[in-house]
């Protein structure tokens, strides 16, 4: 099979609003996870300043990167109470996609086995392309939570890596500790490696969100991603980084090293500074999107099936029986109005749409009517 995967239909969906848009219609998106919020001053400062100092240009190797990832442990550190060295537990990454891609092809061989739910962020069905793995869909629970209990013993045996993601893009569920606590110990007795995807980690509406690294025994098994795109509304600046593993950490770099020279010294600046934003500031983005979905959610009630909204920027919802998804989204775009089709997420998205709550809840209130009428 060629590593180049297929054209997504995300790509459809853009299609369709750049007609809409060119009918006159007025279009509310709410089919990518791009915010509208704004992000806190200090980062943006941070930048304003680097890009006047004539230091912050040129090249920037591992020793350039490392206040942003003494910063980046810090912030772990505070957050778990759990210490990492910056220099061999933590790295830099151009955004935490770029970061993922790029860890399976440092982890894996050519058709080893990579076990991911049936709903995932659609970019890791690219990068198990990319690395020319093959994949094993693990089906959801009720709750929204990979059925772990429900990957067959031969396929446990078989995989390499095992990738999760909570709080979850699309589904919005959350993990608990006890949950991550089954994953790692299944990786412990198969001897997978745990990556872990966790840029909603400050989009949890109560309490924290659990983070597996932070487990005991964790650090030889789990590498753990975390962006500054989603807790900071950064996500144009391209940052993100990667905790755990001595040894997946230093494969990632070795391969990354090949490709890519770290971001640039200014935007690491930016994030040295973003990660001393205060815990309020990210709750109260958090407590904005609960406010969206709840009022969403109770807009649309009767008209989709929604998970309750615990966590993230989106809400999951399935279509009424025998309503294709992708026709539903280019039906409804023809409206004014862009939601992200479920088929783009994987095998079992299918029937599904997700709703990107990136507008102010009055607009979202005017999508839902638009939405109720066109089912
Ligand atoms: C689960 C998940 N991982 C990664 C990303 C991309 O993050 P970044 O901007 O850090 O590359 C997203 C963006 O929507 C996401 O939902």
């Amino acid at each position: 099979m060629s590593r180049v995967p297929e054209p997504s239909v995300f790509l459809v969906v853009d299609e369709a609003k750049q007609r809409t848009r060119e009918r006159g219609v007025e279009l509310i998106d709410l089919s990518i996870g791009s915010t509208d919020l704004p992000p806190p001053e200090a980062p943006l400062m941070a930048l304003r300043e680097a890009l006047s100092d004539p230091r912050t240009y040129g090249y920037c190797l591992k020793s350039c990167t490392l206040p942003f990832l003494e910063a980046a442990t810090t912030w772990y550190q505070g957050r778990y109470g759990v210490p990492l060295d910056p220099r061999r537990e933590a790295l830099a990454l151009i955004g935490s996609q770029e970061g993922l891609a790029h860890l399976l092809l440092a982890l894996t061989e050519p058709e080893d086995l990579l076990l991911l739910p049936e709903v995932a962020y659609p970019s890791y069905f690219g990068a198990a392309r990319v690395a020319s793995l093959r994949t094993h869909s693990i089906p959801l629970r009720p709750d929204g939570l990979a059925d772990l209990k429900r990957v067959p013993e031969a396929v446990l045996r078989e995989a390499k890596v095992l990738l999760l993601n909570y709080p979850n893009n699309p589904t919005g569920a959350v993990a608990d500790w006890g949950y991550l606590e089954e994953a790692l110990a299944l990786a412990k007795r198969y001897g997978l490696w745990l990556i872990h995807d966790n840029p909603y980690v400050d989009q949890v509406y109560e309490g924290e969100a659990p983070s597996p690294l932070a487990l005991p025994g964790a650090k030889e098994r789990v590498v753990e991603f975390f962006s500054l795109s989603k807790s900071y509304n950064l996500a144009g600046f391209r940052l993100g980084f990667a905790l755990g593993s001595e040894e997946a950490i230093g494969r990632l770099e070795r391969v990354k090293g090949v490709i890519d020279f770290n971001p640039y010294a200014g935007i690491l600046r930016l994030g040295v500074a973003a990660l001393q934003t205060p815990r309020e500031v990210t709750r109260g983005y958090a407590q904005v999107y609960r406010e969206r979905a709840l009022g969403m959610a109770r807009a649309l009630e009767g008209a989709l099936a929604l998970l309750p909204p615990r966590a993230t920027m989106y809400l999951w919802g399935r279509l009424p029986q025998g309503v294709d998804d992708l026709d539903f989204a280019l039906r409804l775009v023809e409206r004014g109005v862009a939601l992200a089709p479920g088929q783009g997420f994987g095998p079992g998205g299918r029937g599904f749409v997700r709703i990107a709550l990136v507008r102010p809840l009055e607009d979202l209130l005017r999508a839902a009517r638009i939405i109720r009428e066109a089912l």
